[in-house]
């Protein structure tokens, strides 16, 4: 069974490539590698002792995604392929446009034409807009308020378009909420480029000692302790949560989105205070105004995919700092060196990789 990853060297496909390999898929990565390093591949070859083709190939190329699909018998897709920064997205929206929804477009046609109708699409939580009605469960009235987000709305409604024009299309879009972690090898992480925006990443760096401090983004919403709440969930869940949507349409036709959430909500200094935990590195921070946009609460009613997917998260927030602590320990610098560079002189933390690379 070949499954086409595009955006397969990013933070979440290549989690999901390894939880594919190990359940014995054959993977195809698609990835122009614009916000991921050909390194986390050899990685995913690292944990899993299976190799795959990749393509570095870009979604707005038809003719290169036709080659693929020319090349290789694929049963289905899952689709991550796609910019995600917010900011970016409002300093350069039609970039944004233009490399998510003609990407997602081009791929559908080629999909298509070569009768491959079978799509997991990696959708977001942030097509609920800034709700404040939580627990938010996929009935809840979209309305994205960044570019970004209506890229992710945008593309769902495209895609419906497309059921309702054929049928035999089978489609499950999946609405992340927050997504952190890392692989329990430590190989494998989120690399982000430069100042990391997401709270995690900007946590993991200040216990690193590579940033000074976390500007806490507001103390004053209406929350336990006054600092935004999320859900935060486990990529390696996540992962998961993808091989459940793919059994699903494969096993069916239609057209569907399932939130991918605990239920759960942490506040940002909870989750300070877990990282500190895990890493057993205090972590300053200064409280500073709200940023704009975000939401107080916001959290997932995760039964539909828990009832249609027989999906659910089990891994807790200790686990989540955990293993993203270990990840930023022993790459402190991500994929910009190699793993066995990196590790050079490192005590062992208290659980160690397990894995070395070859
Ligand atoms: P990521 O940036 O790590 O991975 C995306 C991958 O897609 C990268 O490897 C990038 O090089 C590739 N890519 C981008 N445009 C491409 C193109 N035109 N052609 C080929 N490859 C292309 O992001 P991620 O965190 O792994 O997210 C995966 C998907 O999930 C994205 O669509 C994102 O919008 C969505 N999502 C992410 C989050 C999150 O917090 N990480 C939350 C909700 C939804
Ligand atoms: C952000 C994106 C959202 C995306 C989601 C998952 C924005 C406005 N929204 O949401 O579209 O789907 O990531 O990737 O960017 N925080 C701090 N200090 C920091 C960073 C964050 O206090 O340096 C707080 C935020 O105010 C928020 C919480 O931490 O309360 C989580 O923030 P973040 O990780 O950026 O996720 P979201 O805000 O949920």
């Amino acid at each position: 069974m070949a499954i086409l990853v595009t955006g397969g060297a990013g933070y979440i496909g290549s989690h999901t490539c390894v939880e594919l390999l190990q359940k014995g898929y054959e993977v195809i990565i698609l990835d122009n590698f614009s916000n991921s390093n050909p390194e986390a591949l050899k990685r995913v070859t690292a944990i899993t002792g299976k190799d795959f083709k990749t393509y570095n190939a870009d979604l707005l190329d038809k003719q290169t995604i036709i080659q693929v699909f020319s090349e290789n018998e694929i049963n289905a897709v899952i689709h991550f392929a796609g910019l995600k920064s917010v900011g970016e997205s409002v300093a350069i929206p039609l970039q944004y446009y233009q490399n998510n929804m003609t990407g997602t477009v081009n791929l559908c046609e080629v999909m298509s034409w070569y009768g491959v109708k079978k799509l997991v699409f990696s959708s977001s939580a942030t097509v609920y807009g800034a709700t404040d009605k939580v627990p938010i469960d996929e009935e809840t009235t979209l309305g994205a308020i960044n570019p970004y987000g209506r890229t992710k709305q945008m593309i769902e409604e495209i895609l419906g378009d497309l059921f309702r024009s054929d049928q035999a299309w089978s489609i499950a879009m999946l609405r992340y909420f927050n997504p952190i972690g890392a692989h329990p090898s430590g190989l494998i992480g989120e690399d982000p480029n430069g100042i990391p925006n997401n709270l995690l990443p900007y946590i993991s760096q200040v216990a690193a000692g590579s940033r000074q401090r976390l500007s806490i983004f507001g103390d004053d919403y209406a929350t336990k302790d006054g600092t935004g709440v999320r859900d935060y969930i486990h990529v390696v869940d996540l992962a998961i949560g993808h091989l459940h949507a793919l059994e699903k349409v494969q096993s069916t036709q239609g057209i569907d989105a399932f939130n991918l959430g605990t239920g759960r909500g942490y506040s940002v200094l909870e989750m300070v205070r877990a990282f500190e935990k895990a890493s057993m590195k205090s972590i300053p921070y200064t409280i500073e105004r709200r940023r704009p946009g975000d939401a107080a609460v916001c959290f997932a009613n995760p039964e539909k995919a828990r009832n249609q997917l027989n999906w659910q998260a089990n891994r807790g927030i200790d686990v989540m700092c955990e293993d993203t602590w270990r990840w930023q320990y022993y790459n402190p610098v991500g994929y910009k060196e190699t793993f066995d560079k990196q590790i050079v002189g490192k005590t062992p933390l208290h659980q160690a990789t397990g894995f070395l690379m070859p």
